[in-house]
């Protein structure tokens, strides 16, 4: 296949199909372009074809169809030691027999780089995760957490210019990982790497990515940056897939505009965004996010459509409270508002009117 790039792009999947036995594609049209030093998250639940796209970026294995291209250059064309990829995955199998430094220095002398190169470019790395004083150490006595890092430097050490992580910090406690998030999306910004990332854990996607790749089935369905993959899903499934959201069913009314009228199933109408619903009689899902919600009726437009909803369970989590209410027949209708000196908490059995700004309030595919 002859070699074309897109403007701009570094890494670049071109209707990119994978089967594993001949029958079944658990890649299904894989169509990517990313530029050079993007932070890029593969996000999806397991089985969706994350690790399979790493492994054919890596060259591990071959795609069934379509074309991947590195900096214009097809991946077939290139062997995978000139690749120019790091890797970093969740068990990072570092050599238990070496040191930290000989660990690092591996990868530079199967490369064919000189001692003294290989020592000044272990420390150089050591140093930007920070393990500057563990260069003697072997791995049996390092922390998880310091594991992952030397995992990460051996990534780093050949300065490639494309590093790929799958789920590098999965084995991890909450607080190491939080923090290894940020250690990581620091020295890749430093770097000007590019980098792409696989996990399952959404936070982590929406916290270190430029953009996010949401992954179902084979299938992107959705590519944006983290806050409009949160505020404009493009449809139920991401919008269920990131962050808490709750769910109205109905049928499309009218459409004029900017606004979708939708009669909800238990007869009431309210209005939303229209985002693929596209006519009269179509079922829909209606998605709003919790924080979306008001009920303070001062705050909301005067013809604006409102709905009866019921207090059943208020919860105190500090910063905010989260309180559940029943809203067209949907008991699991979660509002959250901030707790401030003058917030109202709302007490269990009280009836109230609830509302949102028609651009908050999406109708999405049923
Ligand atoms: N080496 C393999 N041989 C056959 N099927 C595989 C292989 N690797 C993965 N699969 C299948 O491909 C699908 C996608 O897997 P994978 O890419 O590992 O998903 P994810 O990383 O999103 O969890 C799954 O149904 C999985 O069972
Ligand atoms: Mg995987």
């Amino acid at each position: 296949m002859a070699d074309t790039q897109s403007p701009g792009a570094f890494v670049e999947f071109e209707r990119v199909q994978k089967s594993y036995d001949g029958e079944n594609l658990v890649v299904k049209d894989l169509n990517l372009i990313m530029p050079k030093g993007e932070f890029l998250t593969m996000l999806g639940p397991s089985g969706s074809g994350k690790t399979t796209c790493l492994m054919m970026l890596a060259g591990f294995e071959t795609a069934t169809h379509g074309d991947i291209r590195l900096d214009g250059v097809s991946i077939n064309n290139i062997p995978p030691h000139k690749r120019g990829i790091g890797m970093v995955f969740q068990n990072y199998a570092l050599f238990p027999h070496m040191t930290v430094a000989e660990n690092l220095s591996f990868p530079l002398e199967v490369r064919k780089i000189g001692k003294s190169e290989r020592e000044q470019k272990v420390k150089r790395v050591l140093d930007m995760v920070q393990m500057g004083e563990f260069g003697g150490r072997r791995p049996a006595q390092l922390s998880g957490g310091q594991q992952q890092r030397i995992a990460l430097a051996r990534a780093l050490v050949f300065e490639a210019e494309l590093v790929l992580m799958d789920e590098p910090l999965g084995a991890l406690d909450k607080q190491l990982r939080e923090h290894m998030q940020f250690e990581i999306k620091r020295i890749a910004d430093n770097l000007g790497i590019t980098v792409v990332y696989v996990t399952h854990d959404q936070t982590e996607a929406l916290t270190m990515s430029d953009r996010v790749a949401v992954f179902d089935d084979g299938r992107i369905q959705q590519l944006a940056p983290p806050d409009k993959l949160y505020e404009a899903p493009e449809n139920s499934f991401v919008a269920q897939f990131i962050g808490e959201n709750n769910t109205l069913e109905g049928v499309v009314k009218e459409i004029k505009g900017d606004t979708a009228l939708v009669r909800l199933d238990d007869g009431e109408l309210i209005d939303c965004k229209p985002v693929n619903v596209t006519q009269p009689g179509e079922r829909t899902r209606v998605s709003i996010r919790p924080e979306r919600v008001e009920y303070n009726k001062s705050r909301l437009h005067a013809d604006a459509h409102t709905l009866k909803a019921e207090v059943l369970e208020f919860i105190y989590m500090g910063d905010i409270f989260r309180t559940r209410l029943r809203v067209a027949g949907n008991e699991d209708f979660i509002i959250k508002t901030r707790n401030a000196p003058d917030q109202v908490r709302l007490q269990p059995g009280t009836q109230i009117e609830i509302g949102w700004l028609p651009e908050d309030c999406r109708a999405l595919d049923a």
